[in-house]
């Protein structure tokens, strides 16, 4: 009998103790785990001297162990449920953490390097345009005096979709500026990013899609000295305000004169190094004054208006930027690549 009360009665005080805890942490209720039913918990001490109840008893005390182990376990659940999701108290919780660990996504090089270019453009007053990838090949080529069999179009290795009529991928950004000179009369500025392709064999140098960026300014009395001021501040604001132009004469069917632009190379200062062949400069695009032809083609007249015309590749001022040796990254999505650039705008 001195077995039976005793254990009812530890098994009552125990029951007791359950609903009265409280835990307001997970380091709190593992306290109480431990302390009631741990290997050595107060709890599994019962379970161990059960052994010793009488048999006649054994019924009605094991029935009333279980139950406390049972309501022991519940209530150690609905704690934990309290509080779960969360380690911390009321006191302690830090409101300004964001809920849960946000992975940032970061922007692909171009695409940073792309929107600083047109932002620079845009405080010249410059819009953005876009055109079609699949063009035909009067906005490619023949609008911008590239007339059929004309040497210059193997400048550009193209490919063609579709021949009669001839429907081909863009080879360059210029075709956006047929297709807005037809629908607008000047003035015009405008700023075309995008997409292009060339039939090349793609290594750490070429590759058969880059991107470019085209500016068109056409309205009255625009002159070259208008290009050079436009150049030099694009080239500054890209590079920093030591940088230094250069241009020399060149060719393209749609402008004349044409020029090709220089910069002191950016990464030697202009001393000389590998990237810039020891010359101490990088060619980085294109330009001129729109040819009265080309303004002619679209129906504005060129006796009224005059522009200016250029292009670059974004897949080099990107290299010159960031010194990216192999253009192919740009396009293997490689993460831990694309990564390198989150801290940039
Ligand atoms: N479209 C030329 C190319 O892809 C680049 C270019 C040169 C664009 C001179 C222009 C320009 O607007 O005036 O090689």
């Amino acid at each position: 009998m001195k077995h039976f009360t005793t254990m009812i009665e530890r098994i009552q005080k125990l029951m007791a103790e359950v609903s009265s805890w409280s835990a307001a942490n997970a380091e709190e209720l593992e306290a109480l785990r431990i302390k009631y039913l741990s290997k050595k918990g107060e709890i599994s001490q019962l379970f161990n001297d059960f052994r010793e109840v009488p048999n006649d008893q054994k019924r009605q005390v094991g029935q009333f162990l279980n139950e406390l182990k049972v309501k022991a376990q519940d209530r150690l659940n609905d704690l934990k449920s309290g509080f779960e999701g969360t380690n911390c108290t009321d006191a302690d919780a830090d409101y300004s953490r964001s809920a849960y660990p946000v992975s940032l996504g970061t922007r692909h090089p171009l695409s940073i390097v792309k929107n600083e270019i047109v932002d620079i453009f845009a405080r010249l007053g410059f819009t953005i345009a876009e055109g079609p990838e699949i063009e035909d090949d009067w906005h490619v080529f023949e609008s911008l005096n590239f007339p059929l069999e004309h040497p210059a179009r193997d400048m550009q290795d193209t490919f063609f979709i579709e021949k009669t009529p001839d429907i081909l991928l863009r080879t360059h950004t210029s075709s956006v500026q047929s297709r807005v000179m037809t629908g607008t009369q000047p003035p015009i500025r405008i700023i075309c990013p995008g997409r292009v392709y060339r039939n090349e064999a793609i290594s750490y140098r070429a590759h058969c899609f880059f991107h470019q960026v085209e500016a068109l300014y056409i309205d009255k009395n625009v002159s070259f000295a208008d290009l050079k001021q436009a150049l030099l501040f694009f080239a500054r604001e890209m590079f920093g305000e030591k940088t230094e132009i250069r241009l020399r004469p060149s060719y393209f069917p749609f402008t004349e004169p044409s020029a090709e632009m220089d910069i002191s190379c950016n990464i030697c200062g202009g001393k000389g190094c590998n990237f810039c062949k020891h010359t101490g400069w990088v060619e980085i695009l294109g330009c001129g004054m729109v040819d009265p032809a080309v303004l002619e083609n679209c129906g504005i007249d060129s006796k009224v208006y005059s522009g200016y015309a250029l292009g670059m590749g974004i897949e080099r001022i990107t290299n010159l930027k960031y010194q990216v040796k192999d253009l192919r990254m740009f396009s293997e999505n490689d993460v831990r690549f694309l990564e390198q650039f989150k801290a940039a705008y």
